[in-house]
């Protein structure tokens, strides 16, 4: 799956699935965020991506992970602008995200992207349920993933932390979606 579009700026983007080989660029994309964005992403302080992680997002198990890379692509080369993945639960009925988007390309829709697509190859695997955990305080995703359908819920981890939840059964169509630029409300039929 390769989903190509131009940015309002007309800068081309695609999101496609990770590769062993993006390791490096991985690498230099982690490099270029900064402290809020992985502390959003990561609930801690990090200075540094540990190498045991980029080497597990660019080699994903196939039955379990699903990762995702939106690239900015002149043509020529590649930069990464966004990063979203999820890994399935041993019982395989469920999965939980995370994604995150590049300071500089954030508020143009790539998270957005990124997440439909994570649902998308949810629903094609016949997962019930797609999750994710969320800083309370991290009104931007928590209202991307609303407008996405997901349900805001309480989490294990205390109240700092929210869990983000979407049900992919038949009935679990978002209440409030964007199509083309249009709010549509409702359930729609499964
Ligand atoms: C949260 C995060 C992933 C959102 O990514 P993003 O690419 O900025 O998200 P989008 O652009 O799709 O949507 C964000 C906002 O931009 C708006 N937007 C979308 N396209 C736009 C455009 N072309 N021009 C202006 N605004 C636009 C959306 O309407 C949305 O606004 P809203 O929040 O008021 O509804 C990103 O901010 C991020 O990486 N944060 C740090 C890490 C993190 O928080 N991860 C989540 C934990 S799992």
């Amino acid at each position: 799956m390769t989903l190509k579009w131009r940015t309002a700026r007309g800068i081309q983007l695609e999101i496609r699935r990770v590769r062993p080989d993006d390791t490096k660029m991985l690498h230099w994309g982690f490099s270029q965020l900064s402290r809020e964005t992985l502390y959003k992403r990561f609930f801690a302080s990090v200075q540094q991506i540990p190498e045991e992680l980029l080497r597990k997002v660019s080699h994903p198990d196939p039955a379990r992970d699903h990762v995702l890379l939106a690239v900015r692509n002149d043509g020529f080369q590649e930069a990464p602008v966004g990063l979203a993945r999820f890994h399935v639960s041993p019982a395989g009925k469920r999965c939980e995200f995370a994604l995150i988007v590049g300071d500089r390309w954030q508020h143009q829709g790539i998270g957005r992207r990124l997440l439909d697509a994570l649902v998308v190859e949810a629903r094609r695997r016949g997962l019930q349920r797609i999750e994710g955990l969320v800083l309370a305080e991290n009104q931007e995703m928590i209202r991307l993933a609303e407008t996405q359908g997901f349900a805001i819920l309480d989490s294990d981890e205390g109240p700092t932390i929210r869990l983000m939840r979407l049900e992919l059964g038949a009935l679990g169509w978002p209440r409030r979606m964007r199509y083309k630029g249009m709010e549509l409300f409702g359930r729609l039929p499964a």
